[in-house]
């Protein structure tokens, strides 16, 4: 569950969110708009990376500004560009790091890995060097160094971008078979077919709320 009170976000002298008020109980939340209207902004506020100016962010019961650190271990944040969240030179390394942190036994850590990078088509991958792989595979190896952490929620910006069809459908897949709650902001329309509830984003607002149709159509209106 996730809600937004009266929420305001600045960054400079912008206001980049303004007076947001949203109780999401879905489990599966489109995020689209235009360039700049405040899609990556809304992301981050959900998993503390931004705090907001005005109001209160609360995720599965955690306030943002209060709980950060709580709020960091439960939500997972996949980003556009997969370079931005790889750390490690090796897949292994990199998908272990979350558990690591959270201090899972080694042995269970290993076990963990391999049946992630299995899931996702990456298997047997522990020991290549996360430079050398292609940009789609650096976002696979991105999603499921989030998902093995298993999060409350997984918010994912744009993680398509950069795909092919094949690993489009994979990490779409993945996000479906995903027993937690997703927010996912995307720019491609068709992903949202199943999604339970769209926001569209213009001008830091929230200006169409509702199923993916109707939203759709909102937004498509909107940039006519
Ligand atoms: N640090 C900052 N200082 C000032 N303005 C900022 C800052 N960060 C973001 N903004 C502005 O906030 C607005 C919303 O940005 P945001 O990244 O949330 O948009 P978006 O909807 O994700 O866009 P896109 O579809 O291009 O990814 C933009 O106008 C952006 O320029
Ligand atoms: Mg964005």
């Amino acid at each position: 569950m996730i809600e937004l009170e009266a929420v305001s976000l600045r960054r400079g002298e912008a206001l980049v969110l303004d007076r947001l008020d949203l109780a999401l109980p879905e489990r599966r939340i489109g995020v689209i708009g235009a360039n700049g209207s405040g899609k990556s902004s809304f992301a981050r506020l959900l998993n503390g990376l931004l705090l907001p100016s005005e109001g209160h962010v609360r995720v599965a019961g955690l306030d943002t500004s209060a709980d950060g650190k709580a709020v960091r271990r439960r939500i997972g944040f996949v980003f556009q560009n997969p370079d931005n969240q790889i750390v490690y030179p090796t897949v292994g390394e990199d998908v272990a790091f979350g558990l690591k942190a959270r201090k899972v036994p080694k042995a269970e850590i290993a076990a963990r890995v391999a049946a992630i990078l299995d899931r996702h088509g990456l298997g047997g991958f522990e020991d290549r060097l996360v430079h050398e792989l292609s940009g789609g595979e650096r976002q696979m190896v991105a999603l499921a160094g989030v998902l093995v952490t298993e999060p409350d929620l997984l918010v994912l910006d744009e993680p398509t971008t950069l795909l092919d069809l094949r690993n489009t459908r994979r990490i779409i897949q993945a996000v479906e078979a995903a027993d937690r709650a997703v927010v996912l902001v995307t720019h491609d329309l068709d992903l949202l077919a199943g999604f339970e509830r769209v926001l569209c984003f213009d001008g830091g607002r929230v200006v169409a709320d509702g199923s993916p149709p109707e939203v759709i159509a909102h937004y498509r209106a909107l940039a006519s």
